[in-house]
Order: structure tokens, then C-alpha cells, then sequence
């Protein structure tokens, strides 16, 4: 395939209401979605996705019920658990952004171990965003700057000088966001990187999107003319 985007980051939505309509649990939902992203991420690999970034678990979703953030986060300890032998044999660089100072001892202990453990893997970088807010990024952005510049250094700041105080720092900016699940909002993800990312939006529930669906929208990338803002 031509034209393969260099970085494609998900809002995987709708793992609720999959389950609902199958009379479970929503963390039945959220299981299912974690099959979407092993088979997400073994296409991104296969079809030379530099970056798969996923959304996973934004500020927001701390006010979800106690049980759902619990079983989110076993369900990620059990992800990395799982994944990390697979991690090493496609050379997959696996990181963690976000507010990680709300995420457990437990949790932060193994995600520093699997992310050391693959640190030097030059295959697909997989980025998942946990307890992650684009406002927040901005702040913390500008504080980190207003830390370490001279007050005219900050005055002088030029839009990409910024770049390199988000937690993104290092990582392009995504080429291609999709979304699943019908909502049509960037929900607070990525807000200052996604300025000239093209969207994809879906009907498809989370937990039914894989390898087909996520070609479909590489093919969809494919056809776009993207002019960031000036004529070709
Ligand atoms: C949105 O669906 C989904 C989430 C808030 C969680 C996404 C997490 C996973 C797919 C878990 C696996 C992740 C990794 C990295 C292993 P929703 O609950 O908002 O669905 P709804 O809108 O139908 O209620």
C-alpha cells in the first residue's frame, strides 16, 4: 500500500455499549477491545506504521465507577503481561504517556519494566495515553517551559517551540486520528498535535474493529490531499 501513515492514534470508543448489546458487563466490552488493539497493532506493524497510538484512558475516565477503573487497569496489567515476549519478537517499542503520578504503584512499577525492557526496539513505537488530557498536556507544557526559560526566552516561544515541552516530545504528531463508535468529538485527546492530523470517524464499535477495519482507514488516508493550509 502507498502513502502509509507514519503515525495513526485511536479513540477506541464504544467497548460499552458492544457489551450492552450483548446483555454484559461493560468490562466484557473492554476485554473485547483489548483483541481489537493486538490485531490493531499487528497490522500496524505489518503495513510499516512507525507509531500506534491509542487512548486508553483519559483524566475524565477517573470519574467512571470504581470497578471500571480497577478492571481497566487490571485489564492493562494484563495486557503487558501477555504482550511483552511478543513486544520483543516484533521489536515493538512499547511506551506510556499521561498523568502518571494517578496511576498506581502497581501499574507504573511494571509499565517503567516493559517499557526499559523494550526501550531499544526500532519496530513500531505502540503509545498508549493513560489518565491523558490534551488541556493538561498544554499546562504542564507551559510550565515545564516557564521553568526552564529566561522570561524572555518564554516571551519569545514560537509555536513549535512548544513541541518539545509536551509530553509527546520526540514523537510526530499524528498523521491520521480515528474514531469509532459514531461519536464525532475529539473529546480532549490530543489537542495542540492533531492541528493538521486528518480524521476518521466510524460507526464500528471498538471491540469490532480489527485488521479490515483498520486498513479501510489507511486506504481512506491514502485518498486524502492533505495541503496544511496552503494550495498545491
Ligand atoms: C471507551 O469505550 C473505551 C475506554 C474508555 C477504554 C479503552 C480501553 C481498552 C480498549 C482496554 C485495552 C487497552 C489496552 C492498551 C490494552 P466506552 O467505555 O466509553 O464505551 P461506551 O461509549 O460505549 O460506553
Amino acid at each position: 500500500m502507498s502513502n502509509i501513515p507514519q503515525h495513526v492514534s485511536i479513540i477506541m470508543d464504544g467497548n460499552g455499549r458492544w457489551a450492552k448489546a450483548r446483555g454484559k458487563e461493560r468490562i466484557f466490552g473492554h476485554f473485547e477491545g483489548a483483541e481489537s488493539v493486538r490485531a490493531c497493532l499487528e497490522a500496524a506493524v505489518e503495513d510499516g506504521v512507525k507509531y500506534l497510538s491509542l487512548y486508553a484512558f483519559s483524566e475524565e475516565n477517573w470519574g467512571r465507577p470504581e470497578a471500571e477503573v480497577n478492571g481497566l487497569m487490571e485489564l492493562l496489567i494484563k495486557y503487558l503481561r501477555q504482550e511483552l515476549a511478543n513486544m520483543m519478537s516484533n521489536r515493538i517499542r512499547f511506551v506510556v504517556l499521561g498523568h502518571r503520578e494517578r496511576l498506581s504503584e502497581k501499574v507504573n512499577g511494571l509499565i517503567d519494566e516493559v517499557m526499559a525492557t523494550t526501550a531499544s526496539n526500532d519496530g513500531t513505537t505502540l503509545v498508549v495515553f493513560l489518565s491523558y488530557s490534551g488541556k493538561w498536556d498544554i499546562l504542564q507544557a507551559m510550565k515545564k517551559a516557564a521553568r526552564e526559560l529566561s522570561p524572555e526566552q518564554f516571551q519569545a516561544l514560537e509555536p513549535h517551540d512548544l513541541d518539545r515541552f509536551l509530553v509527546t516530545a520526540g514523537i510526530p504528531d499524528p498523521d491520521l486520528l480515528i474514531r469509532t463508535s459514531g461519536e464525532l468529538r475529539i473529546s480532549n485527546y490530543l489537542l495542540w498535535q492533531s492541528a493538521y492530523t486528518e480524521f476518521y470517524f466510524t460507526d464500528t464499535l471498538w471491540p469490532d474493529f480489527r485488521k479490515p477495519q483498520f486498513r479501510e482507514a489507511l486506504a481512506e488516508y491514502a485518498r486524502r490531499d492533505r495541503r496544511y493550509g496552503k494550495v498545491k
